[in-house]
């Protein structure tokens, strides 16, 4: 599928560390054959990040884009926009991707789509009002490796999906990159980095029918480690940072997840786990268990059959016949059918990125749905939000209750101060 026509010309909103990765993301868009964006402008409130990301730009896409600290201003002097890459904190995402919306721009929006479902559901209720495309970048489905364990689970290959475990444990009392992930008005770290995993179990084993669990606060006081953060793209800002800061938001949740289809899935996200760390994804059906391998790391996936067979090499592909990558993935990642692939993490980052905006670009000129909209973001949210609403209640929630408002205890006190709850 050769990309053709104009290119949608966009505004990169937010030049902090997930700005810097987008950007490699759209370098890598730019040196492959389908091409369908092009960055016009960068934004951010912090003119010294806008510059800095401006000059990154020029170097890595051999043009400089024009830099402004006000979005009102750049959509008034640069009509031709019709897109915004929203990657500002969490906190300000229901406030900066609904400003864009509202100015006529299509926006892919960083996960997770708000800090809770009411941010959510302003920024999707703006997007159907004003027609446009509202996409949420969650980057760990479109890693190959996760396509196929979801093709692998859709054909068979475990028979009926019956239980999976998700955990994550680990970080101690360090802060996890910036002190905003560790308050509660601006996104937990539950969240931030949980939201990956939600999303994970939703895409894996479908719609959630309820959850319970419980969540903590474990460290209260997070010490600033000079941690360059993923990839390394931090380091011009650690330095910066108190050395240590007071937490208010949940560091760990522990859930108990029932889906509509019948399974369940027990999900650990504990950032304050001292000792030995673990990062584990299996799955369990009625004839057979996937070992997951994680996310951005290209490790193939290992299928234990009951009569003992472990298949963890390039067979593992007979089954999962309906496995396919779209011709962007497959250009970016070496194949139509990739069941593992050894890159550094930058450079698998930025190709999934580029993926995330070569679908933006697409929904754009067509009018397509983009695959995690903005009500597919928002369940992701609900699911999160699962153990801290159901914790405070003390019973199973479903995500209905959540989505609609009437499970709120825990967000309620965040959207108040948002200015969500009117
Ligand atoms: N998908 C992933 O793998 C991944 C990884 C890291 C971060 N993220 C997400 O990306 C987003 C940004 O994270 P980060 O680590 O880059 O944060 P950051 O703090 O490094 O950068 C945020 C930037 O946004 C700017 N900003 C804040 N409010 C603004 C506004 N109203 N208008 C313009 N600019 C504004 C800040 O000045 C800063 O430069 C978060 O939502 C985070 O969850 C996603």
């Amino acid at each position: 599928m050769a990309t053709t026509g104009e290119r949608v010309q966009y505004a990169a909103v937010g030049c902090g560390g997930m700005g810097r990765r987008h950007l490699r993301g759209m370098a890598r868009l730019y040196s492959s054959s389908m091409c369908n964006m092009e960055l016009a402008a960068v934004c951010d409130l912090n003119a010294d990040n806008a510059n800095f990301l401006a000059d990154e730009a020029a170097t890595l896409l051999g043009a400089r884009p024009r830099v402004y600290a006000d979005l009102e201003a750049m959509v008034r002097e640069m009509p031709q926009l019709r897109a915004a890459d929203v990657t500002t904190d969490t906190g300000s995402h229901h406030t900066v991707a609904t400003a864009c919306l509202e100015a006529g721009l299509h926006v892919l929006c960083e996960k997770p789509l708000a800090v809770t479902i009411r941010g959510c559901t302003l920024a999707i209720e703006t997007a159907r009002r004003k027609g446009l495309t509202l996409s949420v970048a969650e980057n760990f489905r479109r890693d190959p490796i996760n396509r196929l364990v979801r093709a692998l689970i859709a054909d068979g290959a475990i028979g009926a999906p019956r239980l999976m475990l998700e955990t994550t444990i680990g970080g101690g009392d360090r802060l996890f990159i910036t002190p905003w992930r560790h308050m509660k008005h601006t996104g937990t770290i539950t969240l931030d980095e949980g939201v990956h995993h939600a999303d994970i179990l939703r895409y894996y084993l479908g719609e959630v029918r309820s959850v319970y669990g419980e969540t903590r606060l474990h460290e209260q006081v997070r010490r600033n480690t000079g941690s360059a953060g993923p990839g390394g793209f931090y380091a011009r800002w650690s330095a910066t940072l108190p050395d240590t800061i007071e937490a208010t938001g949940e560091d760990a949740l522990y859930a108990h997840i029932t889906f509509a289809n019948g399974a369940v899935a027990h999900w650990i996200n504990d950032h304050a786990g001292h000792g030995q760390g673990q990062s584990a994804r299996h799955v369990y059906g009625s004839q057979g268990s996937l070992e997951c391998p994680g996310d951005r790391n290209g490790r193939p996936i290992k299928l234990h059959l009951d009569d003992g067979t472990t298949i963890d090499d390039e067979r593992i592909l007979e089954h999962a016949p309906s496995y396919r990558l779209s011709p962007l993935a497959a250009e970016l990642f070496g194949g139509q059918r990739v069941w593992t692939y050894r890159l550094e993490f930058n450079d698998t980052d930025s190709r999934i990125l580029a993926l995330e905006y070569h679908e933006l670009g697409e929904c754009v000129r067509s009018g397509a749905d983009p695959e995690v909209s903005g009500e597919e973001g928002r369940a992701d949210v609900a699911l999160n939000y699962g153990p801290f609403e159901a914790g405070r209640l003390g019973r199973p929630v479903t995500l209905e209750e959540i989505i609609s408002g009437a499970a709120d205890r825990y967000q309620r006190e965040v959207d108040q101060r948002l200015g969500l709850l009117s």
